[in-house]
């Protein structure tokens, strides 16, 4: 079976074929433009992804050496993500599919977020621990099947990835803020300052407002204009700031670990490139004695390897879906038990 993949929920326009787990094309145009405005602007990325898509559907057939007529089902991101930049993907995936006669499978940006350790030689082993960490959520998840999510907690406020960006801004190091803290905190004293740790009534949920808040009380006490911080103390803020993540998301997955049965541990979304989460997950599944799966960089951010290899399980799965279907609200309160 031949899947082609379309994601389209935020600032990546990606299109994918795959087979089985086996990605052919995975090719991802990211709209660097956003960078001036310091955030991704929705209308701008809305037309970015009209002007690109049809090219990048031929460059992905044209890489797999393959022909639209090859192409036996289409899947595309429904949801969750900025309304008007979702719906250039979905609905040129749904023509896609209506003019060639064949299925149309529309996907959870997050469902295809935590199946992506799918892709990579090595396969998590159900049961699985999950540890959802983008740009717009985190998540803590057993996943007991190709169908069966248990969520155990999730974030109050802020997602980790949110915190990153917000922060660097603060430090005024650019958008996107994650790579920017991990280059500084790798110079940097992780223990000089001291950053909150949110402790919530579910042990496993997440806060990082609390956090930004302490770094933006820090910085206004110590530092006239952030223009003048040196950049041994940014570096030093960084890793700080880097170790209290770090620090709360292994937390609850060290919990997780101790108080569920599950075989494997698995590290996605854009924050899984951190490369000191990377690093502590792994130690900690080690520990453990569990099998850990992180993904490749390139399929921890955005793409549409992941959400082209979630339609096509859907699909195994007996899942379709009429063409009416629409792009909002996700899927996702379907699927989590
Ligand atoms: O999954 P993703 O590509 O997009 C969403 O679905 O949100 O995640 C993007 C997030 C951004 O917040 C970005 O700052 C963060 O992933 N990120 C990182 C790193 N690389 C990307 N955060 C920490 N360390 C990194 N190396
Ligand atoms: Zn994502």
């Amino acid at each position: 079976m031949i899947v082609l993949g379309i994601e389209s929920s935020c600032d990546e326009t990606s299109v994918a074929i795959i087979t089985e787990s086996q990605i052919k094309a995975n090719l991802i145009s990211s709209q660097d433009f956003h960078i001036e405005y310091g955030g991704v602007v929705p209308e701008l990325s809305s037309r970015a992804h009209i002007q690109i898509i049809t090219q990048l559907v031929r460059d992905t057939l044209k890489k797999s050496k393959l022909k639209l007529e090859d192409i036996n089902l289409v899947c595309a991101t429904a949801g969750p993500g900025l309304i008007g930049a979702v719906m250039v993907g979905y609905n040129f995936g749904k023509a896609l599919a209506y003019s060639r006669q064949i299925p149309f499978i529309p996907v959870d940006h997050i469902e295809g977020h935590i199946f992506s350790g799918f892709l990579n030689e090595e396969k998590p082993q159900f049961p699985f621990l999950s540890l959802v960490v983008s740009g717009g959520h985190t998540l803590l998840l057993i996943v007991k099947s190709d169908l069966e999510i248990i969520k155990l907690g999730s974030t109050k406020d802020d997602a980790a990835g949110e915190a990153f960006d917000k922060i660097a801004k603060m430090l005024g190091l650019g958008y996107p803020g994650g790579p920017k803290i991990q280059e500084y905190a790798a110079k940097g004293n992780p223990d000089r300052f001291k950053f909150p740790i949110a402790r919530l009534k579910n042990k496993y949920d997440f806060s990082f407002s609390g956090l930004k808040t302490a770094v933006y009380r820090f910085l206004t006490k110590n530092y006239s204009d952030i223009k003048l911080i040196s950049n041994s103390d940014l570096s030093d803020i960084a890793a700080s700031v880097q170790k209290s993540i770090v620090s709360a998301l292994i937390e609850k997955v060290r919990l997780a670990l101790k108080e569920h049965n599950i075989r494997a541990l698995s590290l996605v979304g854009g924050v899984a490139s951190n490369l000191n989460l990377r690093e502590n997950l792994k130690e900690i599944a080690k520990n453990y004695e569990k099998q850990i799966v992180i993904p490749d960089f390139k399929l921890c951010s955005d793409n549409a390897a992941m959400i082209a290899y979630r339609g096509y399980k859907l699909y195994l799965n007996g899942k379709t879906f009429p063409l009416e279907y629409s792009c909002y609200p996700s899927l996702r309160s379907e699927m989590f038990v």
